[in-house]
């Protein structure tokens, strides 16, 4: 469970921190009402501990504020003396509970602990009962797999938070079409939609892109513009292909993300941008940031919720319902696939995923005559497609040998005279070959 601890008095904050993360929490603390806010608005916490008495904001008001973000938090106010009109209020107000100063520790975890059991259990029924419903949105997401069910499941619980989210996924997987959805999901539904993808801008572009420039900026700037971060106020910003930002600019963005603010290029000015950004690359930012082609403190930033999409051959029962969904988008009169010419498709790994799909309907659709689709419609290389991915070729010989072995070995109930049999070879060498790849029974 992640917790935030809101205290102006440094020592307490410090204990308390400090006892906590001992317990295995993960914490953060903050000395003021608003810096609390921000950090609230970082990052996901399930639990807050909030001083009464704070000289900026106090408890209710900081309180009050997060439970607008976000109704699920469990909060536990700390009030220096006992009064039942506070505890009253402090109730009302959302909090599960308070404790008074100075803080029994013991006490403390134990109403920690009751807050977590509800949680997860709250967590758990929800998992199961979200369920999206599509027919009031303008886009229309496939997958009825588990895979994807999943996927959709998480969107759907990451759209309505504040929190910077990034999508990652093969070339073609649908990460635009999933920030879309938790963009239409959120309270920033009615706001825009911006997508800017940073692998097509040209480097020296960038950041009057992104931030927006002044007159006579530079040459050629010969009115103001407004950069991307500016039209999506109220609304989302897509960073598609963030892993094509270049180095120089990251510092820029990670101060937008922090301090919310944009300077257009040419002004010192700051300009307040409230916007949610979601972010999508293909690439390895993990390995970008230990390679220093990547800031680690941005990619934190940028990663706070995740979303991985799984490729096409990891969600093969989805392709049948795909393609019937493109070839309605794309066909005048009604056309469908035989069985074999599906059984085709299905097996094929689709390297370019979902968009590989779409494309080949759009191709096929165009030449068919007729309105079903045959294995001889189908282009050369999907019919021909062999498993040949690329690899070592010991070790694809060697999954293979080890295959044979156990299908061999199940079949003839783990007699092995029986297997060696069957397999050509002698008990000795079967036995050196289980050794080999380490086959067990059972
Ligand atoms: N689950 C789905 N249901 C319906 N259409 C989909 C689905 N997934 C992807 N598509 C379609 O496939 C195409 C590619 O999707 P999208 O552009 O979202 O992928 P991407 O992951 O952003 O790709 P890239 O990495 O190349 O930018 C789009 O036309 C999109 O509408
Ligand atoms: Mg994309």
């Amino acid at each position: 469970m992640r917790i935030l601890v809101v205290d102006d008095e440094s020592i307490q904050r410090d204990m308390l921190k400090g006892f906590l993360e001992k317990q295995g929490y993960h914490v953060v603390a903050a000395e003021n009402g608003k810096t609390a806010l921000n950090r609230f608005l970082e990052q996901p916490f399930q639990l807050v501990l909030l001083d009464h008495l704070m000289p900026d904001l106090t408890g209710d008001e900081v309180l009050a504020e997060m439970k607008k973000i976000n109704p699920l938090l469990r909060a536990i106010m700390i009030t220096a003396y006992s009064s039942v009109d506070t505890a009253v209020k402090v109730m009302k107000l959302g909090a599960d509970d308070f404790l008074e100063k100075p803080v029994d520790l013991f006490l403390l975890l134990e109403k920690i602990q009751m807050i977590e059991q509800c949680v997860i259990v709250k967590k758990e029924a929800s998992d199961v009962t979200e369920v999206i419903d599509q027919s009031e949105l303008p886009i229309r997401i496939i997958g009825e797999g588990v895979a994807m069910q999943e996927v959709l499941s998480l969107a759907s619980r990451i759209a309505p938070t504040p929190w910077n989210v990034l999508i990652r996924g093969e070339t073609g997987t649908g990460k635009e079409l999933i920030a879309r959805l938790i963009h239409l999901l959120s309270p920033r539904k009615d706001g825009p939609f911006i997508v800017i993808n940073c692998g097509a801008i040209p480097e020296n572009l960038f950041e009057s892109e992104l931030f927006g420039h002044e007159k006579g900026a530079f040459t050629g700037a010969a009115t103001s513009r407004k950069g991307r971060f500016e039209l999506a106020q109220n609304g989302t910003i897509f960073l598609d292909e963030i892993g094509e930002l270049p180095l120089p600019l990251q510092p820029k963005l990670l101060r937008t993300l922090q301090e919310r603010c944009v300077n257009r290029v040419g002004s010192e000015k700051d300009i307040q941008v409230d916007t949610r950004v979601l972010a999508a690359t293909n690439r390895d930012l993990d390995l970008m940031t230990t390679k220093g082609l990547f800031r680690e403190d941005l990619y934190y930033r940028l990663k706070v919720l995740e979303i991985e999409l799984p490729p096409l051959s990891k969600r093969k029962e989805d392709i049948p319902s795909l393609v019937e969904f493109f070839l309605d988008r794309c066909g005048l009169s009604p056309i469908s696939f035989d069985a074999d010419a599906m059984a085709t498709l299905v097996k094929y790994p689709f390297p370019g995923n979902v968009r590989e799909l779409e494309h080949l309907i759009q191709r096929i659709v165009t030449l068919v005559r007729g309105s079903v689709i045959r294995n001889k419609d189908l282009p050369a290389e999907i019919r021909y497609h062999k498993a040949t991915e690329p690899g070592v070729l010991a070790d694809r010989l060697e999954s293979v040998e080890r295959e044979m072995l156990l299908s061999a070995l199940e079949k003839n109930d783990w007699v092995q005279t029986k297997a060696s049999e069957l397999l050509g070879i002698s008990e000795r060498v079967l036995r050196y070959k289980m050794k080999k790849f380490n086959i067990q029974k059972g």
